[in-house]
């Protein structure tokens, strides 16, 4: 998917206006930002076109909203991101239109304007034409630097690439190159953790996955589901029992694949769902009928720590049991230090994304060691399952 895409290294970007597509959907609690990761990824491309002379105008949207909103607007966000890059940061109340078409033209080379969340308007997600005309009026050129948002097809992640000269933003850039490495042209062998509660949210995604890596760890609460079609008595665990088809067709398609599909070989279980519960490690043949799985236990993490070690690329997704609970969180937090190690003896390539897997990578304290980790979610996701993502295709130089 990374073929080749333009850059900012291929335009002069001198006085123009520059429509920069960030992702700036951070968390947030009671109009605070409670977590800046978000901000600071966008920092690189917008402190660098805006130190080139550029007019840097900010496109984002913030949470789901049904037309405007005031909960959902991006001031706040606005503020925090001055903050997080120490720079002014402007705001126009409305990303089209006469408020957006004024601020922008008091805009000095260099300046930076934050327009008001793109989803105030519905034709936003539709990808309106018109709405898709409007925003490209106020700018010379169109830098997408949002892979998070890139699996949606909207005006100002997609839409805006087909009106103005595109680019991607050196975020969108890292991670290309990344991704890359991780899955399209990686060096062999690859492995894959994915975790997680559910199997039925990664049905695509592990169907993908088995045929392109060579070894698949499956952990978290989706263990189950395959452990169960095995046969495996997995007591009062989270299981998707209806889906014991589909993991048996998952675990055929993989054999056809020659990919080695690495399952728990003994648990560690309790009684109830809570941190500090008393935990037990037992082999799968003797899991307490009333107990529940809430993490692999230490036999697997020797063999997924042996699985790193014959691997020479890692992709990861989702924790490998629940990791937010003490001590369900050490499969997890021992397989992270091993991946990192493992990178920092530069023996591994390591990439990691979506949802809970940048949150257990911190709270293992390694989220700094692996080579790269996205931030994006539902983007990171739809790339692991093999779709063309919208916002990255409109990049590619035909
Ligand atoms: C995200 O936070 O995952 C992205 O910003 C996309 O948001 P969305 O899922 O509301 O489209
Ligand atoms: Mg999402």
């Amino acid at each position: 998917m990374t073929k080749t895409f333009r850059t900012l290294d291929d335009v002069d970007v001198k006085g123009k206006r520059v429509l920069l597509r960030v992702d700036l959907n951070v968390p947030m609690d009671a109009g605070k930002v409670t977590d800046t990761t978000r901000l600071e990824r966008v920092m690189p491309t917008i402190t660098e076109l805006s130190s080139k002379g550029a007019k840097v105008i900010l496109l984002a949207h913030f949470g789901r909203p049904k037309g405007r909103d005031d909960k959902n607007s991006l001031k706040p966000v606005a503020a925090a991101l001055a903050d997080v890059i120490k720079k002014p940061v402007g705001f126009a109340d409305d990303c089209i239109g006469e408020p957006a078409a004024k601020a922008i033209a008091a805009m000095n080379d260099g300046d930076i304007l934050c327009l008001e969340n793109t989803r105030f308007h519905p034709e936003e997600e539709k990808n309106d034409p018109a709405f898709v005309a409007k925003l490209a009026e106020l700018g010379d050129i169109w830098v997408n630097d949002a892979f998070s948002a890139a699996h949606r097809a909207h005006a100002t992640t997609e839409g805006l690439g087909h009106k103005l000269p595109a680019y991607a933003g050196r975020t969108m850039q890292a991670e290309l190159v990344a991704l890359n490495k991780a899955l399209e042209a990686p060096v062999k062998p690859v492995i894959a953790i994915v975790g997680g509660a559910k199997v039925s949210t990664k049905i695509d995604l592990l169907e993908n996955l088995v045929t392109k890596v060579q070894a698949l760890v499956i952990g978290g609460g989706m263990a189950n589901t395959f452990l169960h079609a095995q046969g495996v008595k997995v007591g009062k665990s989270l299981c998707e029992k209806d889906l014991a088809p589909t993991a048996l067709r998952i675990l055929d398609k993989a054999e056809a694949a020659n990919c080695a599909i690495i399952l728990p070989v003994d648990a560690t279980v309790a009684y109830h769902f809570e941190a500090n519960a008393p935990s037990f490690a037992y082999g799968l043949d003797a899991i307490p009928p009333d107990s529940m799985i809430l993490d692999v236990g230490p036999r697997s993490i020797e063999r997924i720590h042996a699985a790193i070690d014959d691997a020479a690329t890692l992709v990861w997704n989702g924790p490998v049991g629940a990791f937010e609970l003490t001590p369900f969180d050490k499969g997890t937090v021992e397989a992270a230090k091993h991946a990192a190690k493992r990178t920092k003896a530069g023996k591994l390539v390591s990439v990691a994304g979506g949802g809970d897997t940048v949150a257990a990578l911190n709270h293992a304290g390694v989220a700094d060691d692996f080579t790269y980790i996205s931030t994006a979610g539902g983007a990171f996701l739809e790339w692991m399952e093999g779709k063309p993502l919208p916002g990255v295709e409109v990049l590619q130089v035909k």
